[in-house]
């Protein structure tokens, strides 16, 4: 019989409410305990989401024997602390996207995990999904040819304040690392490679974020993705493939999607078409249980070398455009 796992949550933010709700329809998985920075969330949270232990301090969480594999919810700017914090203490880890802020960060992460020989993934929960995996499906049977461009956008309108942590260069703030990382995995997951060539263009704000930015990945033999991410303009959610032989499109909202459609130039188009059982976080929680299961540090799906790719590949955007955030 497969083991149960006891979770921890680190933050009880927007994100965490969502994973704690997907974590209630995973067989196997129970939702031990909570760490917050105070006594007052952690119980909020707990009381939500029938939580029994309710830590007034992420240490308290991290040193809580009872819990077996941490989830980090925390803003970009604490992951590296936090997740590093986890595996020091001898617990696998699920980090929020991105990773950390830079690569460099990552780095350091993925070098403790290897030291202590735990697991530990990005929870980039979008190569999850059963449209996902189709659609990954579709490409290898070579269904649209050679994938030779993708075009996919993330913007939606923020005012300015609202959500604190999007408009703080001290948390990391910003579109790209916010949603921008969402196309770039979809042209990971289309193209299987890194990007040969990076070009992209943003509007800086006043509180030193990127408000909006768009970019041109360049890949091996021609590929090309042009891609964008916005937090004041509101963009289309769908994201194509284009193929020699035809395209695919993954219906809004692309990065958690139910649906996507595979049409080729000559025939009829097939729609793939499955409801989440949830908000879809349970297709990556389900994952790290069997890795955790079959004894792995990585995932095959998301392995470090990904998470490597599109954090470099974002620096690298962040470079062009002058935006660091502080203490880079
Ligand atoms: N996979 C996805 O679809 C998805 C979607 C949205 C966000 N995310 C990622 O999840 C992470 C959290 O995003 P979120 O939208 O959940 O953020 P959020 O609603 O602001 O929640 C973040 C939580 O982190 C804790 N925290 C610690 N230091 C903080 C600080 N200085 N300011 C604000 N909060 C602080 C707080 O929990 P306590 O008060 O309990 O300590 C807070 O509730 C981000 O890295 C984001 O990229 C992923």
């Amino acid at each position: 019989m497969a083991k149960t796992y006891r979770w921890g949550i680190i933050g009880t933010g927007n994100i965490a409410t969502q994973f704690a709700t997907c974590l209630k329809v995973c067989d196997n998985a129970v939702l031990r305990a909570v760490g917050s920075r105070s006594q007052a969330s952690a119980d909020a949270f707990g009381d939500k989401f029938d939580i029994p232990t309710r830590h007034a301090t992420y240490e308290g969480l991290i040193d809580d024997p009872e819990v077996d594999v941490v989830y980090v919810s925390t803003p970009h700017s604490l992951h590296k602390e936090n997740s590093i914090a986890c595996l020091q203490a001898g617990k696998p880890v699920l980090s929020e996207k991105p990773f950390t802020l830079n690569v460099s960060e990552s780095k350091e992460v993925i070098a403790v995990a290897k030291d202590t020989g735990l697991f530990l993934m990005e929870g980039m929960w979008t190569r999850f999904f059963p449209a996902i995996k189709q659609v990954e499906s579709w490409i290898a049977s070579g269904a649209i040819g050679e994938p030779r461009m993708v075009r996919c956008d993330f913007g939606f309108y923020m005012e300015y304040g609202e959500r604190n942590r999007l408009w703080d260069p001290a948390l990391g703030g910003g579109s790209l690392l916010d949603v921008g990382i969402y196309p770039i995995n979809l042209a990971s997951i289309a193209f299987k490679d890194a990007p040969e060539t990076i070009q992209g263009a943003a509007h800086i704000s006043e509180q030193g974020i990127d408000e909006q930015a768009a970019f041109v990945l360049g890949y091996s033999g021609g590929r090309l993705a042009t891609l964008s991410s916005a937090v004041r303009a509101q963009s289309d959610w769908n994201a194509y493939i284009y193929g020699e032989t035809g395209m695919i499109k993954i219906h809004e909202c692309f990065w958690r999607p139910h649906a996507a459609t595979l049409i080729p130039r000559e025939g009829e188009p097939t729609t793939f078409d499955e409801p989440l059982e949830s908000i879809g976080f349970e297709h990556e929680i389900r994952e790290v249980m069997r890795c955790l299961d079959a004894g792995l540090t990585e995932c095959p799906t998301m392995p470090h070398s990904r998470t490597l790719e599109v954090m470099g590949t974002m620096d690298a955007l962040r470079n062009q455009w002058g935006l660091k955030y502080p203490g880079e």
